[in-house]
């Protein structure tokens, strides 16, 4: 009797581990199971020998046995289907294919510049501060000594937030110097990076955003020839060269007042237009820290003396990578960053 049971058994378990490759195969395993002379039709018939209290679970068990057959013929056959029409065909799978390049990114001209600028200034001791893009009429212009006529004010160069006389976007990078001056005392030696705005057309040569480096310096006995002494120093690692001019100009801000200018020379086509035929590139605006500055922002002009510069990056950026259109930093064209991928 157990015999009778442990056929069916059997041929549970084989339905189970049934797994034809191919049409053939599975053409063989409907045969076996489920054709007309299938191997559990007989099994049905072996319920006369089985004793009176097991026929109910021996009838069960062979119908499990039938319908494990259908069900798997099913599957198997839905498996085959898909296989053939490539939905899962692993034969078709080439592991020793090359994969897809992964895209790096790489960083943005300006991003690099600006590390190696803010690396010079940290190796002479200076840290970095940071103010906000949107900034206050106080920090911005009065702090810095601009009065409220002064043409630096005008509506046409600041963008002031809609509806605002009081928010503006910064149109410089100075007013981190009244921010760092308001929460600390000398000594000072900080550079502030960061983007300004100013409403101006855009060309190749200007855009209506940019970035500066802001630098400022305040101690006791601070003088105009530690501020020379600084620059030269930053052309000479910026541009190997410590050959700079100090023009005499005008800041609100700075008594007295210089622009620099770093000798690129016009030895080719790009130094000389980069430079406008003088073979000089302005890069910077600089001097003395107006004593009004100071006071504004809560320090003693009588013990404290300090210099203050704000250069643009872009004009570096630009002799450093050889390119001819500021606009090309605003537009992350990929063309254009991929680049610059091999630059650190
Ligand atoms: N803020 C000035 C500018 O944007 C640059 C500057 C900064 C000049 C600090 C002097 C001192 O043009």
């Amino acid at each position: 009797m157990s015999e009778t049971f442990a056929n069916v058994k059997r041929f549970i378990e084989e339905i189970a581990a049934a797994s034809p490759k191919s049409k053939d195969e599975l053409e063989q395993f409907r045969i076996r199971f489920l054709g007309t002379k299938n191997v559990i039709k007989p099994l049905f018939g072996e319920i006369k020998n089985v004793p009176n209290e097991q026929k109910k679970e021996y009838g069960q068990l062979v119908n499990e046995a039938k319908e494990a057959a259908e069900r798997k013929f099913a599957e198997l056959q839905e498996a085959l289907e898909a296989a053939d029409s490539g939905d899962n065909d692993t034969d078709a799978l080439d592991f020793t294919r090359p994969g897809e390049p992964l895209e790096l990114g790489s960083r943005h001209p300006i991003a690099t510049t600006l590390n190696r600028i803010v690396s010079i200034f940290q190796r002479m001791g200076f840290t970095v501060a940071e103010g906000p893009d949107i900034e206050d009429d106080w920090h911005n212009f009065t702090a810095m000594n601009t009065p409220e006529d002064h043409p630096a004010r005008d509506m046409q160069d600041t963008f002031y937030l809609q509806g605002s006389t009081e928010m503006l976007l910064r149109t410089h990078t100075s007013p981190v110097q009244a921010r760092v001056m308001m929460a600390q005392q000398p000594p000072i030696r900080i550079i502030a990076p960061g983007r300004v705005y100013r409403n101006e057309t855009i060309s190749a040569r200007s855009h209506a955003q940019f970035h500066q480096v802001e630098g400022l310096y305040v101690d006791e006995g601070v003088s105009f020839a530690d501020m020379k002494q600084t620059l030269m120093y930053f052309a000479q690692e910026m541009f190997g060269t410590p050959k700079i001019r100090l023009r005499p100009s005008f800041f609100p801000f700075t008594e007295p007042s210089a622009e620099m200018d770093v000798w690129i020379g016009m030895d080719n086509e790009k130094n000389h237009r980069l430079s406008k035929g003088t073979g000089w590139l302005e890069i910077l605006g600089c001097g003395m820290v107006d004593p009004q500055v100071l006071e504004n922002c809560g320090i003693d002009p009588t013990k404290y003396s300090g210099f203050a510069f704000g250069m643009g990056i872009e004009r570096q950026a630009m002799r450093l990578y050889d390119i001819h259109d500021i606009r090309l930093f605003f537009e992350n064209d990929v063309r254009f960053l991929r680049q610059f991928r091999a630059v650190v």
